[in-house]
């Protein structure tokens, strides 16, 4: 249900298979392990490389600050949040809710974002925000932990894209975001 927006928004994350981004703590070992086993980048770079905006939340940001160097140097970053404190990190700007953060990144005249982080990622799906999504499967399942998804406030219809097998039993696929107009239900023909 992509909306009007001047940007496109991409979703590039990792799951366990289970559909958990994280376990409760935090800890991605899980996923950064299995990763490597995989081999290469699994198509990291090649997805960053075509983005000029990373927008994420503070539970990405906070445990990203340990990452060095920072990864995100040519790349505005935009971390929503309601807590974090403006203007202690200059590489960053913080906005304190979705609207500031989309006025924010038009007046910036952002063409491509990378939206990250669980809660941050259904802010977008629930807006209509995401255009792409990516994820990243890896075997195994945990149960419990941070979930990717969660209530989005309605389907959200997705057209399959690719899927890749790597290493490992890593299985990545991507799906584009069927817009409003052209669901089926919206009077394209042959609609039923
Ligand atoms: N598996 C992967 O590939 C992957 C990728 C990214 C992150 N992670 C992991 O996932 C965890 C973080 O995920 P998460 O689900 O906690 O989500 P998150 O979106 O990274 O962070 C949640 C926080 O973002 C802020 N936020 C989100 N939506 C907002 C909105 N509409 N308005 C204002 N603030 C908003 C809130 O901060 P305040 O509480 O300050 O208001 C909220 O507590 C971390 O452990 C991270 O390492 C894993």
């Amino acid at each position: 249900m992509a909306g009007d927006h001047p940007f496109s928004a991409s979703v590039f994350i990792g799951t366990s298979l289970d559909g958990f981004i994280a376990r409760e703590d935090g800890d991605i070992d899980w996923l950064t392990s299995r990763g490597a086993a995989a081999g290469g980048d699994l198509g990291y770079q090649d997805f960053i490389d075509g983005i000029d905006t990373v927008v994420m939340g503070r539970g990405t940001y906070e445990p990203a600050l340990a990452y060095d160097p920072w990864p995100y140097e040519d790349k505005h970053v935009a971390v929503l949040s309601t807590t974090l404190d403006a203007g202690t990190d200059p590489r960053v700007t913080v906005h304190r809710d979705l609207d500031g953060l989309i006025r924010g990144l038009t007046e910036r005249g952002t063409k491509s974002v990378y939206v990250d982080g669980g809660q941050t990622i259904r802010t977008f799906l629930r807006a209509g925000l995401v255009d792409e999504i990516t994820i990243t499967a890896v075997p195994v399942l945990l149960g419990t932990g941070l979930p990717l998804f969660g209530p989005i406030g309605g389907d959200v219809l997705l057209v399959h894209r690719s899927t890749r097998v790597y290493g490992a039993g890593v299985v990545q696929s991507t799906y584009g975001v069927l817009r409003q107009q052209d669901h089926p239900a919206n009077g394209r023909e042959g609609a039923c």
